[in-house]
C-alpha cells in the first residue's frame, strides 16, 4: 500500500474477528517498530507480545472496562525503559515509546489489520499482572487482528487552525 494511503485509511479499530494474526505478518510489524528512529538510537523500550488468550485477558482486566481489548488475538504492551537511555530519563524514553507504537500501528494498517492505540490503564496494575522488570513503565497497549468493523471516520482539526506560519 501507497505510503500515504496507509496514513488516510489507518482508524482506530476496535472490533476484530478471531482469525489468528500470521506469524509473517506479526514479524513484520515487530521489524518496522525495531527500525522506529530514537533518541540516541538507544531504543529506551521494550515490547511484549501477547498472544495467550489468558494472559490478554489479564491485561485487558486492568484497562478502565476496556475489556474489549482482550478479543484480538495479539496485543503489544510497550513499555518505556529509561535507564536504556543515557541521555536522561525523560522525555526521550516516553517519546521513543510512542514512535515505536505509531510505526507498530502504521505497519498494522498497511498489512490489513487494525489496531487501536490503548493509553487508559493503570500502569501500576498493568505491570505487576505482566510481572515487568523494575524500571519499565507500561506507555501503551496496542490490541491487534483482522477488523471486524468499519469505524466511522474521525474528524480533524482544520489544517488552518493547527499549523501556524511564524515568519
Ligand atoms: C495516546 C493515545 C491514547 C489512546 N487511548 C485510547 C484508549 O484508552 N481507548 C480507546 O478506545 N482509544 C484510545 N485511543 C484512540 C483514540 O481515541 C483515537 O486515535 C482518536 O479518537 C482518533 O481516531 P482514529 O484513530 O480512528 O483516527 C488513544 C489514542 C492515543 C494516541
Amino acid at each position: 500500500m501507497d505510503f500515504f494511503d496507509v496514513i488516510q485509511q489507518r482508524q482506530s479499530v476496535r472490533k476484530w474477528q478471531a482469525r489468528p494474526v500470521e506469524k509473517e505478518k506479526l514479524n513484520c510489524i515487530l521489524e518496522a517498530i525495531n527500525r522506529a528512529p530514537s533518541a540516541g538510537n538507544f531504543q529506551a523500550y521494550e515490547v511484549y507480545v501477547v498472544e495467550s488468550a489468558e494472559r490478554r485477558k489479564q491485561i485487558a482486566d486492568a484497562t478502565w472496562e476496556q475489556g474489549f481489548i482482550a478479543n484480538a488475538p495479539v496485543l503489544l504492551a510497550f513499555c518505556s525503559h529509561p535507564v536504556r537511555c543515557q541521555y536522561a530519563p525523560e522525555p526521550y524514553p516516553l517519546e521513543d515509546t510512542s514512535i515505536a507504537c505509531t510505526f507498530a500501528m502504521l505497519a498494522v494498517t498497511a498489512l490489513g489489520l487494525g489496531a487501536v492505540w490503548i493509553g487508559a490503564f493503570d500502569p501500576k496494575k498493568i505491570a505487576s499482572t505482566m510481572n515487568l522488570p523494575e524500571g519499565q513503565i507500561p506507555v501503551a497497549l496496542l490490541p491487534i487482528g483482522y477488523p471486524d468493523e468499519v469505524p466511522e471516520r474521525t474528524t480533524r482539526r482544520e489544517l488552518a487552525d493547527l499549523v501556524h506560519n511564524l515568519n
